[in-house]
């Protein structure tokens, strides 16, 4: 095995890098940490990589995949520093200690321990029992500054009572109304094509569409995923409509278009909601599933983190008109949110403005997609 010939501080120096363009990530990969990782040949980095989505291959299985791609052999590979502990259980994708094991590396440098209790130093024991060599350089990447939502995802009290991570997303005019005003014109959209992609790949980025029965009477929407979102694997589409009132003749019951993915059609009521319905949408193809009611007789939102946590569903993208928005924000459910401004004043229903004084946010980031702005945040809760 060849020598690593590069200083603590250049170690450092490229944690820190890692770590910061990892950030960037933030929002695409959350509830997981954002990670970097790199492979050293001959004191240099001859290759990097990053876990770009949630979903989608670890920083680790990157950066060894674009190390291959440089034609420098594995044996001529002295080390992959990686900004977090490498994982060694199986999620979305496979343990990344088999691919670190796979590679032929010999030796692992990370810059932080994986803080979940139930995996923290798990990884390293198992590539140190492997025969590899494995190094960790403190406080090079700490896990508070690089991943803070990653240490609310695995606090013990939400490992206790799991809930799955819930990005609300809304679309709205400059005034904050989520309905533009009528004398917008027929067909027309709060916000642009460009921003219809995003939501179209965010959509292709989660295991279930959450929306409420309103959205469905006024819309008649499909929440299909079209490319550029990955349509293989569309998410599970879920109608909060405590009485039943979601119609049988729906688009939502439509077969998905061309190249279109539509996930399995859910609507959650309440237990024991109106018995002719029920065997009406399951003969539609819908499948029906009775919660408990909360206190303002509407499907307690409770019961529906749990009955979603239970059928899989990690990550939620909340697709809801202001109603159903301004409850999961109230009960503070919503772990990270996306929101488009577009070019049109004023529009029906309640402002959803007042929330932006209210929400305490964290690594909020502004940008512009199309002609509409883009504020996307992680929610830590509501004063
Ligand atoms: N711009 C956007 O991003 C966007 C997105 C979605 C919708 N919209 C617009 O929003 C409008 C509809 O707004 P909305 O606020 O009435 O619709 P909504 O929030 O999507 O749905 C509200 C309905 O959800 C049901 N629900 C079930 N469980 C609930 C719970 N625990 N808490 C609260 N509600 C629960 C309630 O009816 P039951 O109790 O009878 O089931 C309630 O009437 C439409 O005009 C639509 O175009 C805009």
């Amino acid at each position: 095995m060849a020598t690593l010939s590069l200083s603590e501080q250049s170690l450092r120096e490229i944690l820190v890098d890692l770590a910061k363009e990892a950030q960037l990530r933030r929002f695409e990969v959350a509830p997981n940490p954002a990670v970097g990782a790199a492979v050293i040949s001959g004191g240099q980095v001859i290759a990097r990589g990053f876990h770009e989505f949630w979903g989608g291959p670890h920083a680790e299985v990157e950066a060894l995949r674009n190390a291959a791609a440089t034609g420098i052999p594995a044996s001529a590979w002295d080390a992959l520093v990686v900004t977090l502990e490498p994982c060694s259980t199986t999620g979305k994708t496979p343990p990344c200690t088999d691919a670190i094991l796979a590679s032929g590396i010999r030796r692992v440098i990370v810059g932080s321990l994986d803080p979940d209790p139930r995996h923290r130093g798990a990884g390293l024991r198992q590539l140190q029992e492997a025969g590899l060599e494995v190094e960790f350089v403190p406080r090079a990447s700490e896990i508070d500054r690089v991943a803070p939502h990653f240490l609310r995802w695995v606090d013990i009290d939400r490992i206790r009572r799991p809930r799955p991570w819930t990005i609300a997303k809304w679309a709205q005019t400059r005034t904050g109304q989520l309905s533009p005003p009528p004398n917008v014109g027929e067909g027309r959209w709060i916000s642009g094509p460009e921003s219809l992609k995003e939501v179209h790949v965010l959509r292709g980025r989660v295991d279930a569409i959450v929306t409420g029965v309103t959205t469905v009477l006024y819309d008649n929407p499909r929440f299909t995923v079209r490319p550029p979102g990955n349509p293989a694997k569309p998410p599970l589409r879920v109608i909060l409509d405590s009485y039943l009132r979601t119609p049988t003749d729906g688009r939502l019951l439509e077969a998905p278009g061309e190249g279109e993915g539509a996930g399995a059609l859910h609507v959650l009521c309440q237990a024991g909601a109106n018995a002719a319905r029920h065997v009406a949408l399951e003969r539609a193809g819908v499948k029906v599933t009775g919660l408990r009611s909360s206190e303002e007789d509407h499907v307690a939102l409770r019961d529906v983190q749990e009955w979603l946590w239970t059928q899989g569903v990690r990550r939620v993208l909340l697709e809801a008109g202001p109603q159903l928005l301004t409850r999961y924000l109230e009960a503070g459910f919503v772990d990270q949110i996306r929101v488009y401004t577009g070019p049109v004043s004023g529009g029906e229903g309640p402002s959803m403005a007042p929330w932006f004084g209210k929400l305490r946010m964290a690594e909020r980031l502004d940008r512009e997609v199309g002609g509409d702005a883009v504020l996307e945040s992680f929610v830590l809760g509501a004063s």
